[in-house]
């Protein structure tokens, strides 16, 4: 955020009381219509600041998006954020990403507070309504062979769920590889898409989809997504979430580059909810059918046919053939 626009924010203070004009325009040393300017421009980023002529300023609210100003402060991060650059609405965080790999370095992150075309894994579309979830892309360039790429899926997945857990959603889980699930509902997903040669890794894009604070979801999204704000009964802060799985995800990010996945394979497992069901995988060699077992040490999920001979799969889409929410109460529309 601009600094005129934190000084600003700062002279009006967070007690929500009027301040005299001529203090602002002194603390700022800037001209009225400097002022008035730069308060309209808040505005714009959701801040809601009242005027009235005898009175001066009021911050009645801060915004409750993911600008820079109220994300920034909450970080504690080392490797994931470089630059953030922060779009009230984009195609799709990853898409723009994508375009400026060449000229971004690895930490850039970049938040859209809507986006017309975002995507999802399979060609999928990621609804992307405007003001109430998070759409997040974080560009890294880790110097691993892109055969590891994959293994940034479940890093993130970890990530997300472990500030998903902190928001005290502590019931949500993973449906391997990287969908957050909720009582069988989706809470988010992950799309990670890579630009390499065979031998060589020249970027990776982790994009993040949470779904925050929608309470209605459009046609068959009804029946298989949810949000933190349904899940939890309560408003959750866009800002504050955005910052945690920041810092969760450049915590996961520095521990996976030291440590390698073991420590992510060990909290997925713990929280996966496939584990005991009975799943089918369409793979390009034919369908695999059997009970899910833990994550593999590699990151694969292990599924055990009925003949008890064990596959372990490294991608593909699970489809359970009974459903997650038969082990806990479901999220209804009603
Ligand atoms: C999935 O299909 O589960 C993955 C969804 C990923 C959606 C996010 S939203 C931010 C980023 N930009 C996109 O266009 N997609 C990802």
């Amino acid at each position: 955020m601009d600094s005129v626009h934190n000084r600003i924010l700062a002279a009006l203070g967070t007690k929500g009381d009027w301040v005299p004009s001529t203090r602002v325009l002194q603390e700022l040393g800037i001209s009225r219509m400097a002022v008035c300017k730069q308060v309209r421009r808040l505005r714009t980023m959701g801040y809601e600041i009242e005027a009235a002529p005898r009175l001066g300023y009021r911050l009645v609210a801060r915004t409750g998006s993911a600008v820079p100003g109220e994300v920034l402060p909450r970080l504690r991060t080392k490797h994931v954020l470089r630059t953030y650059l922060y779009f009230p609405e984009l195609d799709s965080t990853n898409e723009f990403l994508r375009k400026q790999l060449a000229t971004l370095g690895e930490g850039t992150v970049v938040v859209a507070g809507s986006q017309t075309q975002g995507r999802g894994r399979f060609h999928r579309e990621w609804f992307s309504p405007s003001g109430v979830n998070i759409y997040l892309s974080v560009l890294l360039k880790p110097a691993v062979s892109p055969l590891r790429v994959p293994e940034l899926s479940l890093v993130a997945a970890a990530a997300v769920l472990r500030a998903v857990h902190a928001e005290g959603c502590s019931e949500a889980g993973v449906k391997w590889p990287n969908d957050i699930l909720w009582r069988g509902k989706k809470l988010a997903g992950i799309l990670c898409e890579m630009e390499a040669e065979t031998d060589l890794v020249h970027a990776v894009i982790v994009g993040i989809g949470i779904n925050v604070n929608m309470m209605t979801f459009p046609g068959p999204l009804k029946q298989t997504a949810t949000s933190l704000r349904r899940a939890l009964g309560r408003p959750v802060s866009v800002p504050a979430l955005t910052a945690e799985i920041l810092n969760r995800l450049d915590e996961a990010y520095g521990d996976w580059l030291r440590d390698g996945l073991g420590p992510v394979v060990a909290f997925l497992s713990q929280h996966s909810v496939l584990t005991g069901c009975e799943v089918k995988i369409a793979l390009p060699r034919g369908e695999v059918v059997g009970r899910a077992e833990g994550i593999t040490e590699l990151g694969a999920l292990r599924v055990v046919q009925a003949d008890g001979v064990a596959q372990d799969i490294t991608s593909g889409e699970v489809q359970l053939c009974r459903p997650v929410v038969a082990k806990s109460k479901g999220d209804s529309d009603e």
